[in-house]
C-alpha cells in the first residue's frame, strides 16, 4: 500500500521538498517552506486510480480563420490600454498590488463600467462582506449599476453560480488567497490550495468563455504573495502600484498573452474613487522645485506613451567610511554604473560623497534611456549649478562614456514641446530632430554633458584646486 506522503511546498515560488529545510534551493526565500498534503498530486495521479488510455485528438495547421480575439472595453481607458485594449473573453488575469494600494477600487469600478455597459459583472469578495462593498460603492455613485455581488470563498459554489444564467463577461476574484476548494485538504491561503482554486475558476473561464480577474496580495518584497506559480497560469499580470504619500496610482502589465507588456496606465485616488489620468506627464511634474540644483526633467517612454518625469540627485560629503548609494525609482546597478562612468571618464570623483537618486511623484523607471537625466541630476548636484528648467533630457549612457540613440526620440521631443519645454539634451545621433519651439543640445558623451553643466571644466577638477 502507497504510504500517505506529505510534502513541503515553499510558499513563495511552489517548490516541492521530501522534509523541511530553512531555505527553499528554488527561490532563495528563507523560511518560506511548509508541510501541505500532497493530496493534489495523488488525485491526479495516484494510486487507486487505473490509468487513463488516452483518446486521440486532431492536430491542426497555424494558419487558420482565427481573427484578432474580441475584446470587451471597459471604458475605463487607462485599464484597458494596460489589458492590451479591453478584456479578452476566456482570459485570466491576475491584479497584485500592496494592501490598501486600491485593487478593490480599481475592480468594482470596472465591474461597474462593464455593467453600465450591459454587459453581466460579477464581484466576488473573499475579504470583506457584502456591507462593506456596498458602502465602498456607495462612495464611488456606483450603487444604481447592476454588479451582482456576493462574499464567498467556495470554489465550488462559485463556479455553480456563475455557470447559471447568462454567462458573466467578467467575474472579479478578490481574493485568489481567501479562496478554497474541497478538491485539496490544506487551508485557504497555502500555495496547494491557492493553485488548486486558481485551476478551477481558469477552466470556467476558458469553458464559459468569461474574462476572470483574480486578485493576489503581494509579500513585502514586491511579490505576489505565495501564488508566483498563479502567474504563470494566468494570460496576465497586472501589478497595481503606488507610493505611500503619493496619490498616483500606477497599473502596469507584467505579462500579458494578448498585448505589450510595457503599457501602464495613470490612476490618481480621490475622494470618489480611482479617478483616470490622461495626461501624466503634467502630472508627474506638477510639483517641480524650479531652480534647485539637483534635479533634471527625463523625457521617457512608456510603452506607446511618453512620460516626463522629473529626476532628483542629492551628492553631498559623505561622513561614512562607505558612501552611501540610495535609489528610489530606478535600478541602483544603473546608478553604479552612471557613476562609474563620470568617475572614470569625465574625472568626476564620487567617492567621497552619499549618493541619493529619486524619481519623483512614486514612478518607478526601468528604461536605459534614463541614464542622461540621472547624469545630469548629479553632476548639477555635485556642482552646486540648477539645470535650465526648460530642458529635457534622454540618452543611453554606454561603459565609454557615450551616449548613445534610444527608440521614439520623436514621440519624446513631441511631448517636451507640448508641456513647453524649449530645449532637449539628446544623444548626438538624435541630431536634426528638431520641431518648433524646441532647441536640440546633443551630446556625443558624457564628457560633453558635464562640460554643458560646469562650462570649461569638469566638476571636480574645481573641486580639486578649491
Ligand atoms: P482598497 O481598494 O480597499 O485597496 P486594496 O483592495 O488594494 O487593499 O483601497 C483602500 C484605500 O483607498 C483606502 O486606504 C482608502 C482609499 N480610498 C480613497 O481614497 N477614496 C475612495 O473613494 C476609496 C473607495 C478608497
Ligand atoms: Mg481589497
Amino acid at each position: 500500500m502507497a504510504k500517505k506522503t506529505d510534502e513541503f511546498v515553499c510558499q513563495n515560488c511552489g517548490a516541492a521538498y521530501k522534509r523541511w529545510q530553512g531555505k527553499c534551493d528554488a527561490c532563495g526565500e528563507w523560511n518560506t517552506i511548509s508541510e501541505e498534503s500532497a493530496a493534489t498530486e495523488r488525485m491526479f495521479s495516484g494510486p487507486g486510480r487505473p490509468p487513463r488510455k488516452g483518446k486521440p485528438f486532431p492536430l491542426a495547421p497555424l494558419a487558420g480563420e482565427q481573427k484578432e480575439a474580441p475584446r470587451i472595453a471597459s471604458g475605463n481607458a487607462e485599464f484597458d490600454r494596460v489589458a492590451g485594449g479591453g478584456l479578452v473573453p476566456g482570459s485570466v488575469l491576475l491584479v497584485g498590488g500592496d494592501p490598501g494600494i486600491g485593487k478593490s477600487t480599481l475592480l468594482i469600478q470596472i465591474a461597474g463600467a462593464l455593467a453600465a455597459a450591459g454587459h453581466r459583472a460579477v464581484y466576488i469578495t473573499g475579504e470583506e462582506s457584502v456591507a462593506q462593498v456596498r458602502l465602498r460603492a456607495e462612495r464611488l455613485g456606483l450603487t444604481r449599476l447592476p454588479v451582482e455581488l456576493a462574499a464567498e470563498t467556495s470554489v465550488e459554489d462559485i463556479v455553480a453560480t456563475l455557470s447559471q444564467g447568462r454567462v458573466p463577461r467578467l467575474v472579479v476574484i478578490d481574493s485568489i488567497q481567501t479562496m478554497w476548494t474541497d478538491m485539496v485538504e490544506s487551508s485557504p491561503g497555502t500555495v496547494t490550495q491557492v493553485r488548486a482554486s486558481a485551476q478551477l475558476l481558469i477552466r470556467f473561464a476558458k469553458r464559459a468563455g468569461a474574462a476572470v480577474i483574480l486578485v493576489g496580495h503581494v509579500t513585502k518584497d514586491g511579490q505576489i504573495a505565495g501564488p508566483r506559480v498563479v502567474e504563470h497560469m494566468v494570460d496576465a499580470v497586472l501589478s497595481f502600484e503606488g507610493e505611500g504619500g503619493h496619490h498616483f496610482r500606477i497599473l502596469r502589465a507584467v505579462k500579458n498573452r494578448f498585448g505589450p507588456t510595457d503599457e501602464i496606465g495613470v490612476f490618481e485616488m480621490t475622494g470618489g474613487g480611482l479617478s483616470e489620468v490622461a495626461n501624466p506627464s503634467a502630472l508627474f511634474l506638477s510639483e517641480r522645485d524650479l531652480g534647485a540644483p539637483g534635479t533634471a526633467v527625463f523625457a521617457g517612454m512608456e510603452g506607446t506613451r511618453p512620460l516626463l518625469v522629473e529626476m532628483q540627485a542629492l551628492v553631498a560629503p559623505t561622513s561614512l567610511g562607505t558612501p552611501r548609494r540610495a535609489v528610489v525609482g530606478w535600478d541602483p546597478s544603473r546608478l553604479a554604473m552612471v557613476l562609474a562612468v563620470l568617475e572614470a571618464h569625465c574625472g568626476v570623483k564620487l567617492g567621497g560623497y552619499d549618493v541619493y537618486l529619486n524619481v519623483a511623484g512614486g514612478l518607478r523607471i526601468q528604461e536605459p534611456a534614463a541614464d542622461l537625466a540621472a547624469a545630469a541630476a548629479l553632476v548639477s548636484s555635485l556642482a552646486k549649478t540648477p539645470l535650465p528648467a526648460d530642458a529635457v533630457h534622454f540618452g543611453e549612457v554606454s561603459l565609454s562614456g557615450a551616449v548613445r540613440p534610444v527608440s521614439h526620440a520623436p514621440a519624446r521631443l513631441k511631448e517636451a514641446q507640448k508641456l513647453g519645454f524649449a530645449r532637449a539634451v539628446v544623444p548626438d545621433a538624435t541630431r536634426g530632430a528638431e520641431r518648433d519651439g524646441l532647441a536640440l543640445a546633443p551630446v556625443a558623451s558624457l564628457t560633453d554633458l558635464v562640460a554643458r553643466i560646469v562650462p570649461g571644466r569638469p566638476a571636480q577638477r574645481r573641486e580639486a584646486r578649491s
